[in-house]
């Protein structure tokens, strides 16, 4: 028997529980939110027994083999397996994070996944990214020059500037970070949210581009940066172990240090 111990003022209600497999001995339950904007109406959170005896070990392969073998029309994104693509980011136990990269073992009691929090739905656990997209584009997230590249080869840098990108370059756009920022729940409209903030830190702080100047105008702006107050839930949420608050920190301070 599954339990659900949903709030009863909660527009999410319990919605199809499928059969425990025949035969299981180690079964885990799979709670997932499901909306289907063809069918309408309120949420619901379906539960799917898994006997984890034969599944893999993360949460994504208990998410595909429902899809594949329980119900076929649960949608959600993924796609490499293992942490770079960014596509598998969805609220898990309470904790955005990447199904690829969590283990079912780490979670006790019954498997809670939702979608990215505070962000519109296309179905099931997929999020709709068109403006936290739009806002990436916002910020030119490419080299930008002025002068010609050089005829010998690449645009060189030292080991200590190439360093200076370590921490920004690993962000694999999966947004768990902007959708556990309160302040990008109430102002993402204008509030570039920490994604986008550490990813136009990585163009600011790179030795070869040529329009810090104009990147940092952009970004000085009380909305667009300064609607980050230091919080942190986006560097405790990032699955990659980056520090998207650190990277808002270091743009206030060009920013404060250009003022002068
Ligand atoms: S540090 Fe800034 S960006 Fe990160 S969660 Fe807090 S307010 Fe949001
Ligand atoms: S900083 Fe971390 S949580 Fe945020 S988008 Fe990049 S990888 Fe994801
Ligand atoms: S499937 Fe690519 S990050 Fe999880």
């Amino acid at each position: 028997m599954v339990e659900f111990a949903l709030p009863p003022n909660s527009r999410i209600k319990p919605g199809k529980t499928w059969p425990t497999p025949a035969g299981a001995k180690n079964v885990k339950t799979f709670r997932i939110y499901r909306w289907d904007p063809d069918k309408g109406g309120n949420p619901t959170l379906d539960a799917f027994p898994i006997d984890l005896d034969d599944c893999g070990p993360m949460v994504l392969d208990a998410l595909i083999k429902i899809k594949n073998e329980v119900d076929p029309t649960l949608t959600f994104r993924r796609s490499c397996r293992e942490g770079i693509c960014g596509s598998c980011a969805m609220n898990i136990d309470s904790d955005n994070t990447l199904a690829c990269l969590k283990p079912i073992a780490e979670v006790k009691g019954s498997v809670d996944i939702y979608p990215l929090p505070h962000m519109p739905v296309v179905k099931d656990l997929v999020p709709d990214l068109t403006h936290i997209y739009a806002q990436y584009e916002l910020i030119e997230p490419w080299l930008k020059t002025d002068t010609p590249a050089p005829t010998s080869g690449e645009r060189l840098q030292s080991p200590e500037e190439r360093a200076r990108l370590d921490g920004l370059w690993e962000c694999v756009l999966c947004f768990c970070c902007s959708t556990s920022c309160p302040s990008y729940w109430w102002n993402g409209d204008r509030y570039l949210g920490p994604a986008i903030l550490l990813q136009a830190a990585r163009w600011v702080f790179d030795s070869r581009d040529e329009a810090t100047g104009e990147r940092l105008d952009q970004l000085d702006d009380p909305f667009r940066l300064y609607r980050c107050h230091t919080i942190m839930n986006c560097t405790a949420t990032c699955p990659k172990g980056l520090n998207p608050g650190q990277a808002i920190a270091d743009l206030k301070l060009a920013l404060f240090e250009r003022a002068g």
